[in-house]
């Protein structure tokens, strides 16, 4: 990493009233309430700058930004837990780094080095600290990669500036708690094929349409895309099927984006013996799972954790799964066992 910023000591006061900031995250949806705290590095042909602490509010942007006009961003999305010797820990920052480096190669932006981008990370931790809620709560880190170049002529050239950022949120849940109804899209996938591995603004905006729709139509929370009957993933997490102890869930593909929760959940549910297969699965497989007495659907993701799909509408067909209790729910397992390990009540080394 070569440095090109002089100013590498954190500049940044701390949270002005952390209390306030928490206050108000409780309550609020999902990703609007921040901690005042950033932490940045930018790229241009000298290398990257040192990352610094930055003011939420602290950068301006050129209207004739790259990123503005011709899509050049691309982002990670994590979270730090509190945990229970005291700190607060990042889930699997590394995984997130590899993410964002490929979402970056797609996109013909410089790929940040890992080291950079797990030093930001933790920054980002350390700086708003005292604005992490308690689990099942969490501290939610958005990196963002948005490419600089002052440029409305480049459509056709990358943008060889950019600037990183992870932005911190205090949050709570994402999906609502409960069972959840979700659309079968099966004429459209969510993205572009080239894309579907790419955590980039575009692909949102492309499912936008469809997930409005269903809102207005079903009342639905979420749509599965499942073009030509394959299940891909819905708008914003990966998708499984479970019936006991035994999990299926699509395999990965270019399609789809390959979730950093998917892989957790896989690896636990491998190391509890579970039956594990990741292999192509059809909209008929989830009307038939979907009917078993007992069977259970769930999305998987860092915002959505793991949710309890409660009916599926496939086109004329409303399918409501049979609810298990908690007790009995093996989502329900699985969702525990990953938060106790991320809060540091078990330990677990994943690949
Ligand atoms: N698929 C989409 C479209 C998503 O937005 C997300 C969320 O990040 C996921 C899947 C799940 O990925 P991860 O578990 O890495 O958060
Ligand atoms: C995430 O789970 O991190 C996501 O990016 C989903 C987002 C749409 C909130």
């Amino acid at each position: 990493m070569t440095s090109s910023d002089s100013s590498t000591a954190p500049t940044q006061t701390p949270n002005s009233d952390p209390a306030a900031i928490l206050q108000a995250a409780a309550t609020a949806p999902f990703g609007t309430v921040f901690g005042e705290v950033m932490s940045v590095a930018r790229v241009d042909d000298g290398g990257w700058t040192a990352p610094s602490l930055e003011s939420l509010a602290s950068f301006s942007l050129h209207p004739g930004t790259h990123a503005l006009h011709y899509g050049s961003s691309c982002f990670e999305g994590l979270k730090a837990h509190r945990t229970i010797d005291g700190g607060i820990r990042p889930f699997r920052p590394d995984k997130h780094a590899a993410r964002l480096q490929q979402s970056c190669g797609r996109l013909l932006l410089p790929p940040p080095p890992t080291e950079l981008v797990t030093e930001l990370i933790d920054m980002a931790v350390a700086a708003n600290a005292s604005v992490t809620p308690p689990a099942p709560g969490s501290l939610y880190l958005r990196p963002t990669m948005l490419g600089t170049d002052i440029t409305i002529g480049a459509a056709a050239y990358p943008s060889h500036s950019a600037i990183l950022y992870v932005l911190a949120c205090p949050v709570g849940d994402y999906l609502p708690p409960r069972p959840l109804t979700i659309v079968v899209e099966t004429e459209i996938p969510r993205t572009t094929p080239q894309f579907g591995v790419v955590k980039t603004g575009a692909n949102y905006a492309m499912a936008l349409g469809r997930i409005d729709r269903a809102r207005r139509e079903h009342q639905a929370d979420q749509v599965l895309f499942a073009p030509d009957g394959i299940v891909q993933e819905t708008g914003a997490a990966n998708v499984l099927l479970l019936d006991g102890e035994h999990l299926v869930t699509p395999e990965l593909t270019d399609a789809f984006l390959h979730g950093v929760t998917r892989d957790s959940l896989l690896q636990v549910a491998r190391s509890l013996g579970w039956k594990v297969e990741e292999r192509t699965v059809t909209v008929d497989d989830c009307i038939e799972w979907a009917q078993r007495p007992g069977a259970e659907v769930g999305l998987m993701g860092t915002a959505a954790v793991i949710a309890q799909v409660g009916t599926l509408v496939i086109g004329d067909r409303r399918i409501d799964l049979a609810t298990r209790d908690a007790a009995d729910s093996k989502l329900v397992e699985l969702r525990r066992t990953l938060g106790e390990i991320q809060t540091g009540a078990r330990s677990f080394t994943f690949a």
